[in-house]
C-alpha cells in the first residue's frame, strides 16, 4: 500500500464512555496518532493522509473548537523532534482563511523543516473540505489557462498535487461515510471501516487494515 488516508473519528465518544470531558479524548487522539504513524513506517507506507479537522467541525462549541485548535499548535511545538528523527515530512491541506496567523506560522515552519524528510509524508486535513478544495483546485486550474480545465487539471491543482490518490480510506468509531474526505480522489480507493474509537487505535490496527488491503482485489472496471 501506497498511500493511508485515516478519518480519525471518535473522540468525543471514548472520552464520553470514560465519564470524562471530550478534550480527553482529543488528546488521547493525538496520542493515538503518534502511534499510528510509527507503525505505519515500521510497515513501509510512504504516504498517510489524517482528517484533523473538517471544515463543518466549526459548527462545534467554542471551547472544543479553541481547544482542539489549542491541541495542534501544542502538537507541534512538542513532536517537531520526533518528526525529525522518524524523517516525516508534514504537509498540510485545507483552507488557510479562518486559521490564526499564529497558528499558520507553526504550520509552515513545520511543512518547511521537515521537506527534506523522506521517510513519510504525512498530509494533515486541517479545517478541510473537499468541496473548497475542488473549488481552489478549479480555480487555480482556470487561472492556469486549463480552460475547461479536465479532471486531471484539477487533480493537478489540488492542495498537494504530488501526493497519489489513496490506496485505502478508513475511518474509526463505526461511522459510515466520507464527511466531505477525498471526494476527489476516492473514485477508486478501497474502504474500510472500524468499530475501534480513534483513541484505541494501536500498532495492531495498522497491521489488521494492511492484512485487509492485501485481501482485496482492485479491478478498476477491468478483470481482475
Ligand atoms: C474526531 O472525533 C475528532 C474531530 C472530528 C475533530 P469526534 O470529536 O468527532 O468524536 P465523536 O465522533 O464525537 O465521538
Ligand atoms: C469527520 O468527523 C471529521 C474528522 C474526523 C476530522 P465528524 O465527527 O466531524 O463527522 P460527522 O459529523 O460524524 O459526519
Ligand atoms: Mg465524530
Amino acid at each position: 500500500m501506497e498511500h493511508l488516508a485515516i478519518i480519525m473519528d471518535g473522540n468525543g465518544r471514548w472520552a464520553e464512555n470514560r465519564g470524562l470531558k471530550r478534550s480527553e479524548g482529543h488528546k488521547e487522539g493525538m496520542n493515538a496518532l503518534l502511534r499510528v504513524i510509527h507503525r505505519v513506517i515500521e510497515r513501509k507506507i510512504p504516504y498517510l493522509s489524517v482528517y484533523a479537522f473538517s471544515r463543518e467541525n466549526w459548527k462545534r462549541p467554542r471551547s472544543e473548537v479553541d481547544f482542539l485548535f489549542a491541541l495542534f499548535s501544542k502538537t507541534i511545538d512538542d513532536k517537531l523532534k520526533e518528526l525529525m528523527d522518524l524523517g516525516v515530512r508534514v504537509v498540510f491541506s485545507g483552507s488557510r482563511e479562518r486559521i490564526t496567523r499564529n497558528l499558520l506560522e507553526k504550520m509552515d515552519r513545520l511543512s518547511s523543516e521537515t521537506q527534506l524528510n523522506s521517510t513519510l509524508t504525512l498530509q494533515v486535513m486541517l479545517d478541510y473540505s473537499s468541496e473548497e478544495e475542488i473549488e481552489r483546485a478549479v480555480k487555480n486550474a482556470i487561472e492556469n489557462g486549463r480552460i475547461p480545465p479536465t479532471y486531471q487539471d484539477i487533480l493537478s491543482f489540488r492542495d498537494n498535487p504530488f501526493i497519489p490518490l489513496p490506496d485505502m480510506i478508513v475511518r474509526s468509531s463505526g461511522e459510515k461515510r466520507l464527511s466531505g474526505f477525498m471526494l476527489l480522489e476516492a473514485g477508486y480507493t478501497e474502504l474500510g471501516f472500524y468499530d475501534i474509537l480513534f483513541p484505541d487505535w494501536n500498532a495492531e490496527m495498522i497491521d489488521k487494515i494492511i492484512s485487509d488491503f492485501s485481501r482485496r482485489r482492485r479491478r478498476f472496471g477491468g478483470l481482475s
